[in-house]
């Protein structure tokens, strides 16, 4: 089978796919992509010619049309809405930047009070779900925790989980963005045994977190604002990343027709795997492993070795082929963060820094376009603020319900709205008579 992309005589692009096979040739549609590859319309393919497309963890295929996010990997380009995350991070704050993801358009002064003040409404739950707790292991991790508990908020929250409905569905993405920090918190605070704190309102979305986390009822809190800053922007560079794995459960979930809450769980746990979010975690694991500069070459060459499953953590990505973006914020901020804070992870710092170095300079990495990606230092950022490592993969959980939320609404609002259903190319056996147990 072969192809060949021409304009046919309407005016219309098309890719040919010729099936030496059986000696037909076919025309498929190109689409014109707002920036970004065009993409060719397969969806009659397999009525056409009886052909299905193979793609296992579809490098080549785009599941969806969306107005939200665009990637530009060869470049180092990240846009939400059209905006750069390098603007984004440097002049709004994560809550805007979650209505933006929704909405489209940055809000007006007013919109902005109004977002503002119904995320501040819904940010406690439901006082029975606080018991929810009680039945998790005290040495739990936070993201089972998250999993189980974001799930069972479509136990408790019935009048938002009528997806035909546009003000369930409104109301249920809001409550998924303000209760997000809260249940976030209380993972923690339960693995630490200790009291839950409530959400208090007056502060902004992210000192509010990190008073939930870090604040004890005995004591008072202020939160401190480079902390506050640095947290607010790696919420910002995690708050949405176009069709990666979460978020394709969570649209694949949400294409049945499931529920919001139910949805966003799905995509916890899929954002819980270590080649996903579970990856800067993994990062500062293997900093500690190498120890010290002078180990940094043997990692480096089991890094390269194809017989060594060690991989370098924090480096490569599907999509940027020359620098992740977020990357770069967050090794600003890592200086920012150390210095404010005495330089506690300042070895580690540093020893990251000249891993960096030593492999953007190795054959290896540059022929395999390998970069830091944004969990390369946001590892070190975190510890140093106080977060312990199981906590990563929640706060990016956290930041990532936005783009969640404001997918899974630009999917149930689509026209096209189909339950998602990959096909497979079988491997297995042929035919074949059961034989009983005694015969086998
Ligand atoms: N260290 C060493 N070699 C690597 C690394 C790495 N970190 N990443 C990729 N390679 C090599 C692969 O072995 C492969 O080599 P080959 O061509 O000889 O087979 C080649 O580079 C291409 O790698 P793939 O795994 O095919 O690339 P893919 O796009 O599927 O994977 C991924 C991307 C999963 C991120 C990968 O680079 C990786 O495992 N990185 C480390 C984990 C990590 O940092 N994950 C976080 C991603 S960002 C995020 O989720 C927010």
């Amino acid at each position: 089978m072969t192809s060949s992309s021409h304009n046919d005589p309407e005016d219309k692009d098309t890719v040919t796919i010729t099936d030496n096979r059986n000696q037909r040739q076919v025309d498929f549609r190109i689409l014109h992509s707002e920036l970004g590859p065009d993409v060719i319309d397969i969806q009659t393919l397999y009525r056409e010619l009886g052909y299905f497309t193979y793609d296992p963890g579809f490098t080549s295929t785009g599941s969806c049309d969306s107005e939200i996010t665009f990637i530009d990997g060869v470049q180092g380009i990240l846009l939400h809405r059209g905006y750069s995350i390098e603007q984004l991070t440097e002049q709004s704050n994560f809550l805007e930047v979650a209505y933006l993801l929704i909405n489209g358009e940055l809000p007006s002064d007013d919109q902005w009070h109004r977002f503002k003040h119904e995320i501040e409404t819904h940010s406690m739950v439901d006082e029975q779900l606080i018991r929810f707790y009680s039945g998790f292991r005290r040495d739990a991790h936070p993201m089972a925790i998250m999993v189980g508990v974001v799930g069972a908020l479509s136990a408790f929250y019935h009048d938002s989980l009528d997806i035909h409905d546009a003000e369930q569905r409104h109301l249920a993405s809001m409550r998924l963005i303000a209760k997000m920090p809260t249940i976030a918190a209380m993972a923690y605070k339960y693995t630490i045994g200790q009291p839950f704190i409530y959400p208090t309102n007056k502060l902004s979305y992210t000192e509010n977190f990190l008073k939930m986390l870090f604040s004890v009822p005995a004591n008072d809190y202020e939160p401190n604002p480079v902390l506050s800053t640095a947290l607010e922007k790696i919420f910002i560079l995690h708050a949405d990343h176009e069709q990666n794995a979460s978020t394709s459960t969570v649209r694949l979930a949400g294409s049945s027709q499931a529920n919001p809450f139910a949805c966003i769980a799905a995509g916890i746990a899929s954002l819980w795997g270590p080649a996903h979010g579970g990856a800067n975690e993994a990062v500062l694991t293997m900093l500690n492993q190498i120890g010290s500069k002078e180990h940094i070459p043997e990692f480096i060459a089991r890094a390269k070795d194809r017989n060594d499953p060690f991989r370098l953590m924090g480096f490569g990505h599907r999509v940027y082929k020359n620098h992740d973006p977020r990357a770069n914020v967050l090794k600003d901020s890592a200086h920012a963060v150390l210095k404010e804070l005495d330089a506690m992870n300042q070895p580690l710092f540093e020893l990251a820094m000249e891993l960096e170095r030593i492999a953007l300079e190795d054959e290896y990495f540059i022929e395999k376009k390998l970069f830091p990606n944004v969990d390369f230092y946001s590892g070190i950022i975190l510890q140093a603020m106080g977060f312990p490592t199981s906590m990563f993969t929640v706060l990016f959980a956290l930041a990532r319900t936005a783009g969640w939320v404001a997918q899974w609404n630009e999917m149930i609002t689509s026209p096209v709205h189909k339950i998602g259903r990959p096909r497979q190319r079988y491997t297995g056996h042929g035919p074949r008579d059961y034989v009983a147990i005694d015969r086998r």
